[in-house]
């Protein structure tokens, strides 16, 4: 069905900033620039409970999913108002019945099709079945490359070895593979096994990807800030292969930004490259948006387009831009560089998603929160809490450091 584009309104009065996308009364596809790739969650259910899983705490149940008939609706209306990849991730996308129903519709829409995975409930039937669907890339997440160690991070047996032979049949199916590593202190040790293993699997990129701590990164931060000596260890040894392995294999790496100076310009900036599609269809200016209380986010299950919601929702206005910015981010010559970081994080580490980053040095309360992560990375328990629809459980019995 066609996307609404004639309900958008006249702008609400969000500062301009130089920002063009935000300055003309045209459809939303125009103005707003839609991006061009969205991330639909299709499930927040997943086998694997890792400690840093970058969905809410509150996990949507299966019963608020939107239906496969609906997800094909909003896959058609992406299509037609501009965006050119889906990205279909979760919880773990193939705890959908109709992933492949799903693939091979948004592969007749025109869509680009990446499945982010954590590969364990596919066989390689279903692998084949995905790739006759259509599908276009696949990206495994690996916990580390020490089998034991992996599957207690994963929090389920096997799966190491599981995700091995499904990257080995990615492959073989002629699939373009990324490796996605996340990464923290119980894990860096493996980083050079973790690069050559995504080497001999023969994937075309390495994402490092360092933990990012909100939801339930946040929870378990004690057990998995790394050490500023091992930070940088990594950043040397991401440079060096990344020098060796040029036209093998592309080696993504962001340093975490607890220990970099400014902040990273998370999603872009708030409401300008991204959405994503939570589970029950609510359009979500980055993954870990729900974090964040008091921003009302719509539903494509709303009577309103997406195309709207992107250009018009009040969660999306709210931080577009600059003009909302408080000091020292207001009248500081990086704001339209960084966007004031990550609006996530400002939440979880202030209580106030409108401050300033305090991941940035500039921001008053920066030094309080990397003392606190320092004591964290050097005294902390190893001990995870699982991600779980209980909200939680504790790691049973050893692993703990104290
Ligand atoms: Fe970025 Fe704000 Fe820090 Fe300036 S003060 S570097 S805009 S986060
Ligand atoms: Fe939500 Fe950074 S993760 S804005």
């Amino acid at each position: 069905m066609s996307p609404t584009l004639t309900d958008a309104t006249p702008l609400p009065a969000v500062a301009t900033d130089g920002l063009s996308i935000l300055e003309s009364p045209k459809s939303a596809a125009e103005t707003f620039g839609i991006p061009l790739a969205v991330l639909a969650e299709l499930t927040h259910r997943c086998p694997l409970q890792c400690p840093y899983c970058s969905n809410p705490i509150e996990l949507e149940r299966a019963s608020s999913e939107l239906t496969t008939e609906e997800w094909k609706k909003v896959l058609s209306e992406l299509a037609e108002i501009g965006v050119l990849q889906i990205h279909f991730s979760g919880g773990e996308p193939t705890a959908r019945k109709d992933i492949v129903e799903l693939v091979q519709h948004a592969n007749d829409v025109g869509l680009y099709t990446n499945l982010i995975t954590s590969a364990v409930l596919l066989s390689r039937d279903k692998l084949k079945a995905l790739a006759d669907a259509g599908l276009c890339h696949v990206q495994i997440s690996f916990q580390g490359n020490e089998p034991a160690a992996a599957d207690r991070v994963a929090g389920l047996k096997d799966s190491h070895r599981k995700k091995l032979e499904i990257a080995r049949w990615t492959r073989e199916l002629d699939l373009p593979l990324t490796v996605n590593a996340v990464m923290h202190r119980q894990n860096l040790h493996q980083l050079p096994d973790i690069i050559q293993m995504a080497v001999d699997l023969d994937a075309d990129r390495l994402e490092v990807a360092n933990v990012q701590y909100y939801g339930w990164a946040l929870k378990n931060r004690a057990a998995l800030m790394p050490t500023l000596e091992q930070i940088e260890e990594t950043s040397r040894l991401v440079e060096t292969a990344q020098e060796r392995l040029k036209g093998i294999l592309a080696i993504d790496y962001v340093v975490p930004d607890y220990y970099a100076l400014r902040p990273k310009k998370c999603m872009g900036g708030w409401g300008r490259q991204f959405f994503n599609i939570s589970p029950s269809g609510k359009i979500l200016p980055c993954h870990a948006a729900e974090t964040i209380t008091g921003l009302d986010f719509l539903s494509v299950r709303s009577n309103h387009s997406i195309a709207w919601i992107w250009q018009n929702s009040d969660a999306f206005n709210r931080y577009r831009g600059t003009g909302w910015m408080p000091e020292p981010c207001q009248s500081c010559e990086f704001k339209e560089v960084d966007f004031g970081g990550c609006r996530c994080q400002a939440f979880a580490l202030t209580g106030d998603a409108g401050n300033t980053d305090p991941a940035c040095t500039l921001s008053p309360l920066h030094e309080r929160i990397f003392k606190t992560a320092e004591a964290e990375a050097s005294g902390g328990s190893d001990r995870f809490i699982y991600r779980n629809f209980a909200g939680g459980t504790p790691e049973a019995g050893s692993g703990d450091a104290s």
